[in-house]
């Protein structure tokens, strides 16, 4: 059986990572972006040169952002975002971690959930909505601690503009980021694909690229996704169901 196997894998492999996508929040209340039901599928997608548009005007984008009725979708989503707390998949993560199993979760949600959950080892790819950060030395900031009197905020550090530190389209992952993505994924063995389409690169790059470093790969979804041809398990169901079930049997061996 599935689960069972997955077990096997997973306590056999020496370096274990998550990279998680929108579906791992799914079940706490959140939006996925694509699919039925996804964020996108209703509203569309934004714009593909977000990243152009705020460096050519970062003030009118504050002022957009700064304006809660500015936009409704993504109203919609912070509102649900805001009212969310982490779900069993979330906790199942965490505590792979604290069995010193998974020694690293990558994901591309900006939630917060992982940190709320309590998970010590993260790296956030598309970056954290609660945060504020700095284009030129990549300094962050709680976005709520920040002071937005003068527009565009600038880094007191190096002078630089600061964004959120949402990764928008057109903008490059920060170089720390990156690196530690990918300095992860040449260590791991064993990929464990949480509720991601696995469609948004460079992310999806990295299970591609642990298989072909010969390492394994276990993808948790309820739906097929690009990868699932390539997968050595899948566990066909929401993460909330699954990962815990995962857990309890790594608990066992
Ligand atoms: P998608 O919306 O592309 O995919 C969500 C995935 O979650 C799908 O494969 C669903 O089948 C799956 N899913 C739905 N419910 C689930 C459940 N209960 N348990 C497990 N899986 C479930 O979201 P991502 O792959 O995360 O970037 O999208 C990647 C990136 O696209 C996002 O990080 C976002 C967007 O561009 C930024 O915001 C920068
Ligand atoms: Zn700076």
């Amino acid at each position: 059986m599935a689960l069972e196997k997955a077990a096997e894998l997973v306590s056999g492999s020496g370096y274990v990572v998550a990279l998680v996508g929108a579906g791992l929040s799914a079940e706490s209340g959140i939006p996925t972006f694509r699919g039925t039901g996804g964020l996108w599928t209703r509203v569309g997608e934004p714009s593909m040169n977000g990243y152009e548009q705020f460096l050519r005007d970062p003030i009118r984008w504050w002022e957009h952002q700064l304006d809660p009725g500015a936009d409704p979708a993504r109203t919609e989503f912070r509102e649900a975002i805001d009212s969310a707390e982490p779900n069993a998949g979330h906790y199942a993560l965490v505590r792979m971690e604290r069995l010193g199993i998974l020694k690293m979760t990558i994901t591309q949600n900006v939630d917060n959930l992982h940190v709320r959950a309590g998970v010590a080892n993260l790296v956030e790819i598309h970056g954290n909505r609660t945060k504020v950060r700095c284009i030129g030395c990549e300094m962050r900031w709680l976005r709520e601690s920040f002071d937005y009197a003068k527009l565009p905020p600038l880094c007191p550090d190096c002078g630089s503009l600061v964004k959120g530190d949402t990764v928008m389209f057109g903008e490059p992952i920060p170089p720390s980021v990156i690196d530690a993505c990918f300095r992860e994924t040449a260590l791991c063995d064993c990929m464990i694909v949480c509720g991601t389409s696995a469609t948004v690169f460079p992310a999806a790059s990295f299970p591609r690229m642990v298989k072909e470093n010969g390492g394994t790969l276990i993808e948790a979804n309820p739906n097929p996704t690009p990868l699932s041809e390539s997968a050595d398990v899948v566990l066909r169901g929401p993460t909330g169901e699954y990962l815990p079930e995962l857990v309890n049997r790594l608990e066992r061996l």
